[in-house]
């Protein structure tokens, strides 16, 4: 979820409304704002996009300040009742809420026993406590800053009174929130971008704060009321970066962007001297640690993956990746030196904050690889090395998963570098052919197009086969398909097929696999045959030099461990045709959200 908050001299709707646009990326079943003036407060909410918030707001209400909210639903399905802002009882108190408060039924059992709550969701529970303290006698601020001391999990809230139309009352635990400075105005983000149109201005927020934000003032308190003072830094986003400019869709800009972004990236990472390198101190942590532990959820999860194959094969460290949300409560034994490296586009996904959290208190330095300077993840890791990538907003990942493949490629060749071993290869000039692919492969689109019209318009189902390093790439184009399309895909190693799931080939049913390593050409192939001698309609992409006469697609050659960077883009083009054919939302697929801030 995503919300926003704005409090000055013009009309706070449009304001809210364009706002809560640009956090679309973070839920969008439903979504509402509610704006305050002289007379009280005025609160619209609907099901559905912004888009659909638009239409119900009454234009004639004009209002100096206001919260908004977009939803990605946890407790309570998508509905008008569940959006926020959610009121109390007499609706004196207006609130939004990112996140999830673990202890709300109990909260609910032991304080609302007389209240009737009308939607089903935590943040009512809130917004009702808070307003039985106001009965009791407190101010609204005591009484919000008593409320906080007993919510457990997280969130991140911004609070209206009906009867002071000056303060908008601000808290924050684990969810990601700022509050924006302006001459006369101030804001209240879940992201910087949110509120670019009108600051570039932000203040970091630290759990457990809360901000009382008015016009000309903003105050930010520990939960005990200690005043604490803080800078602000500048946003240094583009608004240009997040417009999508003549494309039809983000996806595709994204996606169209790869090569740039590679190189990009390159610059970024090398000395005057042309040679790639990083933080001395993020290769001191890496030559201290005797094993790595790569955590991450998604498409990130999947870059981990390929990750571990550049640092093992050119670092010699050994590397174990765990999906976030596992690693928890299922840790494995760790070695005695581990060094963790959180890889998050947005660096904000709760699971993988979670582990952070965790990690930190065992006493083990962490390393962050994100696209989101600022990000919660970044801050709280010893370390982080920037993506780089420029804002990403279609919900399916593109460019950052290719970009982390960048960035961990060359950690891990520095990383080689200072422990002694000597490539036989030049990285920079290996990733500007890399580079040099993608804008080929970029040009192809046509092609992509037909391949998913043939192999995908009617389909209920589809398997990505690779082995070694082309199974992870399957992997991510399997997730990209089903993100998008909703085809049921699943990739597999190609040996592994045959173990239980090959029961599923039907006739026609699409297998693409993958041939980009000549060590398991031959054996990936074979797995071919056992496919389409069961019906399967092959679509192999093979790379140059490999390929056959029943290949349907090959890639361009580039040097054998980073061909995940571009065997993954007829995955990425494929989907997003297979999805456009299909008429799906392709930028914002049913069910999901672009950053999950909830565990
Ligand atoms: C969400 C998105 C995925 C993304 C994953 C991890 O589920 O829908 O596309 O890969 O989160 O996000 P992160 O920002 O941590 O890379």
């Amino acid at each position: 979820c995503g919300i926003v908050g704005y409090i000055g001299i013009q009309d706070s709707k449009e304001i809210l409304l364009k706002g809560l646009e640009k956090l679309e990326y973070r839920g969008y079943d439903s979504a509402g704002i509610a704006v305050s003036n002289n007379e009280g407060v005025h609160v619209f909410k609907e099901k559905g996009r912004i888009a659909d918030l638009r239409k119900i707001v009454d234009l004639d209400v004009s209002a100096n300040m206001g919260i908004g909210h977009t939803r990605w639903a946890t407790h309570g399905a998508p509905s008008q009742v569940n959006a926020h802002p959610h009121q109390s009882e007499s609706g004196k108190l207006t609130l939004v809420h990112n996140g999830v408060i673990e202890n709300y039924d109990m909260l609910k059992r032991e304080y609302l026993q007389e209240v009737t709550l009308k939607s089903d969701t935590d943040t009512e529970v809130v917004v009702q406590i808070i307003e039985l303290f106001v009965n009791d006698g407190l101010e609204v601020e005591d009484a919000f800053r008593k409320t906080l001391k007993l919510l457990k999990g997280s969130y991140a809230l911004a609070l209206l009174d009906n009867e002071n139309d000056e303060t908008i009352y601000v808290a924050k635990n684990k969810s990601p929130l700022l509050v924006g400075l302006g001459d006369g105005f101030n804001v209240v983000a879940s992201d910087a971008m949110a509120m670019l149109q009108v600051t570039n201005q932000y203040v970091e927020l630290m759990d457990k704060e809360i901000v009382i934000v008015k016009k000309d003032q903003v105050t930010i308190q520990t939960l005990d009321g200690e005043v604490v003072n803080r800078d602000s830094y500048t946003a240094e986003l583009d608004a240009s970066d997040i417009e999508k400019g003549t494309y039809p869709h983000y996806m595709l800009k994204e996606i169209d962007e790869q090569p740039a972004v590679i190189r990009k990236i390159v610059q970024t990472y090398q000395d005057e001297q042309g040679s790639l390198t990083i933080d001395k101190d993020i290769l001191q942590a890496m030559n201290d640690a005797d094993r790595i532990y790569i955590i991450a959820a998604g498409t990130s999860y999947h870059a981990g993956l390929v990750g571990k194959q550049f640092i093992e094969k050119m670092a010699k460290i050994p590397v174990e990746v765990h999906i976030s949300s596992e690693f928890g409560y299922n840790m494995p034994l760790l070695s005695e030196k581990p060094l963790f490296i959180f890889i998050s586009q947005s660096g904000e996904t709760a699971d993988s904050r979670a582990v952070l959290v965790e990690i930190k208190e065992l006493g083990y330095k962490a390393l962050t690889i994100t696209n989101v300077p600022g990000s919660t993840l970044s801050r709280e890791a010893d370390y982080t090395l920037l993506l780089h990538a420029g804002p990403e907003i279609a919900v399916a990942s593109t460019k950052a998963y290719t970009a982390q493949l960048a960035v961990l490629a060359i950690l891990a060749e520095v990383t080689a570098k200072s422990r002694g071993f000597d490539s036989n290869y030049d990285l920079v000039q290996e990733l500007g052919i890399v580079a040099n692919a993608m804008d080929v492969l970029c040009g192809e689109k046509e092609e992509f197009e037909a391949i998913a019209r043939e192999f995908l318009s009617t389909t209920r189902n589809c398997f990505f086969i690779g082995r070694g390093i082309d199974f992870y790439v399957g992997l991510e184009g399997a997730l990209k398909l089903k993100e998008i399309s909703y085809i049921q895909a699943e990739g597999f190693a190609g040996g592994e097929l045959k173990h239980g799931t090959i029961a599923l080939i039907e006739n026609g049913t699409p297998v693409v696999a993958l041939a980009t390593q000549e060590s398991v050409n031959l054996s990936i192939r074979g797995n071919v045959k056992e496919v389409v001698a069961r019906g399967a309609n092959p679509c192999i992409i093979s790379m140059k030099g490999l390929e056959t006469e029943e290949d349907r697609f090959v890639i361009p050659e580039v040097y054998g461990l980073l061909t995940p960077l571009i065997s993954v883009i007829p995955l990425q083009l494929i989907s997003y045709y297979a999805a456009l054919h299909r008429e799906c939302d392709v930028d914002k697929p049913r069910n999901l959200a672009k950053s999950v801030t909830v565990e």
